[in-house]
């Protein structure tokens, strides 16, 4: 790894630097972005390793290139973690992130003009889920569910009426901001009453449900969807389950349908990725973060928010801003707490009257401060210092807070030898060159 870093320096030290500076931010900022997390120094040095060079269009055995014995190797091992995490039939592990994952499965099982029946975005859906601006929504008729006004919960009385009058053909549950437990067996129920496929794109909470602590889609969905760098905690990318009966168009779907040869070195980092999420840490970890989404959200409401659909079952809540300070947006938040070092970001809320640019509300999530083994005691800390921030940001406050946020991340440090490394490696060379 000090090799690599020398080269770097040697040849770009204006990237150099800018990666020591990002080490510095991820190290002095509380992250409280529900989709990020800090992946392992393993997973990094998958990330960064010479299968990047290989071009391996195809799969393990049936490659268009010669000289694929040993990439074969990284990803039949992510094959198989792959399903033995998630108990699945069969896996494809080279989309090269969460839209693609979902693009492949529509070219897998649609036509265009094809109904699908999704979340919609202003009720936690994604925008790879049919919003008009993206390939989903210009290629499908798109018709979309939201939660319940009263239960701020998923509406299944809508979907089931929807699927009744549009006849699907494709159902999707899977969001981007929804904190309760996704009843995959209710949409089963729908789906096969109108003869729709299920697709659950668990972007969000694949590690809660690799974990057990959030119930797995996989017994009731014909596809299942995810990133790998948020809750599961790898490099970025994406993965796609499914029953054995679409394998094959699954995979050709990805390659060659959608996408072009695959990042071997990233496939080789999911691989370790998987190999990690089947470990007693891990699961310990993701069970924690529900604690402590839990603990968060519980303090934010003593404080004054108010949290929607009434809690968390997740790693994430939506807090509503406006029974705290009706004038506040989720814009003005998201800026205020940057100042304190504290990362979260605007979110409308279901029903929100402010456009999604301003918003009413904020969402907060806990994967990455678990990563950093923070626990039940600093959420509390921390849903008083967001409550301080935005009672009263004064400069004064601001710097106060600041030094404190600082200090406690001083105590849950983050990627602490690289960064140590890369800061000496840079002193020598400064001090070989004076
Ligand atoms: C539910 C859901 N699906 C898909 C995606 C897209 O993932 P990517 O950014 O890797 O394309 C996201 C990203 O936030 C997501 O939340």
């Amino acid at each position: 790894m000090l090799r690599i870093f020398e080269a770097l320096l040697e040849t770009d030290p204006e990237i150099f630097e800018a990666i020591v500076a990002d080490i510095e931010r991820q190290n002095l900022y509380l992250n409280l972005i529900a989709s990020e997390n800090y992946t392992s120094p393993a997973v990094l040095a998958a990330l960064a390793n010479p299968m990047q060079n290989k071009y391996a269009e195809g799969y393990p055995n049936r490659r268009y290139y010669g000289g694929c014995d040993f990439v074969d190797i990284a990803e039949r091992l992510a094959i198989e973690r792959a399903k033995q995490l998630f108990n699945a039939d069969h896996a494809n592990v080279q989309p090269h992130a969460g839209v693609q994952a979902n693009m492949a499965v529509y070219l897998a099982c649609l036509e265009h003009g094809d109904v699908i029946l999704s979340p919609a975005l202003a009720h936690g859906g994604h925008l790879s889920h049919g919003a008009p601006v993206t390939a989903s929504g210009k290629f499908y008729r798109v018709v979309q569910y939201g939660v319940n006004k009263e239960t701020e919960t998923i509406d299944f009385d809508q979907v089931r009426q929807l699927a009744r009058e549009h006849k699907p053909k494709l159902i999707i549950c899977g969001y981007s901001a929804y904190s309760r437990v996704v009843e995959f067996d209710k949409f089963r129920e729908i789906a096969d009453e109108v003869g729709a496929l299920l697709l659950a794109d668990i972007a969000h909470i694949a590690g809660l449900v690799a974990a057990g602590a959030h119930p797995s889609p996989v017994p009731y969905c014909d596809f299942v969807t995810t990133t790998t760098h948020k809750t599961l905690r790898g490099p970025r990318g994406a993965l796609i389950l499914c029953k054995s009966e679409w394998a094959q168009s699954i995979d050709k779907a990805v390659f060659p349908g959608s996408q072009g040869g695959p990042f071997m070195h990233v496939i080789a980092a999911k691989a370790v990725c998987f190999k990690e999420a089947m470990s007693e840490e891990f699961r310990q970890d993701q069970f924690q973060t529900v604690a402590n989404a839990r603990a968060l959200a519980e303090e934010l409401r003593r404080q004054g928010f108010r949290i929607v659909s009434g809690g968390t079952d997740n790693h994430l809540m939506l807090v509503d801003l406006r029974p705290f300070n009706p004038n506040l947006t989720g814009a003005d938040a998201e800026k205020l707490l940057q100042r304190a070092h504290i990362i979260v970001n605007k979110n409308a809320i279901p029903f929100d009257e402010r456009p999604p640019m301003k918003a009413s509300g904020i969402r907060i999530g806990t994967p990455a401060c678990t990563t950093r083994k923070m626990k039940e005691e600093e959420m509390k800390l921390i849903g008083r210092w967001i409550a301080k921030v935005l009672h009263d940001p004064s400069d004064e406050t601001i710097v106060q807070l600041r030094n404190e946020v600082v200090e406690l991340c001083q105590q849950f440090p983050i990627y602490a030898d690289l960064w140590e490394t890369m800061k000496s490696l840079r002193e020598e060379v400064t001090v070989k060159s004076s």
